[in-house]
């Protein structure tokens, strides 16, 4: 066992512990953000509080913390310099607890596990395990991590995680603690699928994140919405230059509002780009995952099942944001893609009479997309 990739753990622990290990090149992009940011790591104590073998645990004085021995041990004779403890990161947080002093300068630095409990792919497997305070406790571990470091009063912050954590409104306001207290300084995102074990079929994006402490000038959403985001394949966008679905319907159930005789048929409820890769668009029976459709707001309905169709010219880094739509240009094709959907359901009579389909209108709905993702578009 040498090296920095996790080979102690069975499959089932991998997805608890989140024990996903980060290869060296994106190991070194944490330490150039904080270079490039004039950042002095010999200054500071840098500290991994989820070290898995150390690969984090770079400079003149380094702690690193984890739940997993093994890996510990492991990281002992890889990095003989290091002061490591085996603990639980997210129990009784305070620095006394790792002997570091109320005065020490630290940077967290790491890649903290990230299993969403609720994510339904591995809901099976995945379990409440460890118990963690109740001030930073969430429905995904990596969310508390971030909290955590709240906790330690990091002075700066440099590690890897989702960016849906920034970019999904949900995920954001449970991470107010933190946003409250730190500014992004610099940030890269990269593809989960630079992970060794994680699934290849549906990435996501992962930010890495330089945060600084700043009490009196944290992060609101706006912020976000304004941030240039920066890919590793030298992409940039903000998620403001997009307009999504969701301005014009609704994603989720919405039995109680809307009669059956206005229902024109039915919808699986939405969530991300990513999610509707995974899931069903227009079904024939209701049931609790789906929203009914009323004759207005059906056109919206096929763009997002014709959106699907074209999903794989879309990058891995929008797989977390809300299903993109060009208004304008939308409203100018409407019938082209009411007319795709309903020749493809023979059940949505009831919505619309089916005309005969141009023969053009794959090149229309093609040049549509290609539009709207721009430099973006995967041929
Ligand atoms: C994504 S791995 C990162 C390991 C290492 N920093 C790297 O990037 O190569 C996450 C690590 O968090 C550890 N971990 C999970 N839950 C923990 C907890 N509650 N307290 C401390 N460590 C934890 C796991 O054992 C695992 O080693």
């Amino acid at each position: 066992m040498m090296g920095s990739e996790q080979s102690h753990l069975d499959f089932k622990s991998v997805i608890n512990l989140g024990s996903f290990y980060t290869p060296p090149y994106l190991v070194k992009i944490v330490f150039d953000l904080l270079k490039k940011q004039g950042v002095n790591t010999d200054q500071y104590l840098i500290v991994d509080t989820s070290c898995g073998y150390g690969s984090f645990l770079q400079g003149k004085k380094v702690i690193g913390l984890d739940i997993d021995a093994s890996a510990l041990a492991q990281a002992a004779l890889l990095n003989p310099h290091a002061k490591l403890v085996h603990t639980n990161s997210l129990l009784d947080v305070q620095r006394s607890r790792y002997g570091i002093a109320g005065t020490d300068k630290i940077i967290i630095v790491g890649n903290p596990p990230y299993n969403d409990r609720t994510s339904y792919i591995r809901s099976r497997i995945k379990q409440n395990k460890y118990a963690i305070d109740s001030d930073i406790k969430s429905r995904d571990l990596g969310l508390s991590f971030l909290l955590s470091y709240n906790k330690l009063q990091a002075d700066y912050v440099c590690v890897l995680h989702p960016l849906s954590y920034l970019i999904k409104k949900t995920n954001f306001k449970v991470l107010q603690p933190f946003t409250a207290h730190y500014r992004l300084l610099d940030s890269v995102l990269i593809s989960s699928a630079d992970f060794a074990q994680t699934s290849k079929t549906t990435q996501f994006p992962i930010i890495i994140a330089l945060y600084k402490r700043a009490p009196e000038d944290g992060m609101d959403y706006s912020f976000i919405q304004n941030q240039l985001w920066r890919t590793i394949e030298g992409k940039t966008w903000l998620l403001k230059q997009f307009d999504t679905v969701d301005n014009y319907i609704t994603k989720y159930p919405n039995t109680k509002r809307i009669a059956p005789e206005k229902t024109v048929g039915f919808f699986w409820n939405l969530r991300d780009i990513n999610a509707l890769k995974r899931s069903k668009t227009f079904v024939e029976t209701e049931n609790c995952s789906t929203i009914r459709i009323t004759q207005e707001q059906f056109p919206y309905y096929c763009y997002i099942d014709i959106f699907k169709d074209h999903i794989q010219h879309i990058p891995y880094y929008f797989g977390n944001c809300n299903i993109f739509i060009d208004h304008d240009n939308f409203m100018a094709l409407k019938d082209i893609f009411v007319q795709k959907v309903c020749a493809k359901y023979p059940f949505l009579s009831r919505a619309a009479a089916v005309k005969n389909q141009e023969r053009s209108a794959d090149t229309v709905l093609n040049g549509y997309f290609r539009h709207l993702l721009h430099n973006h578009y995967l041929d």
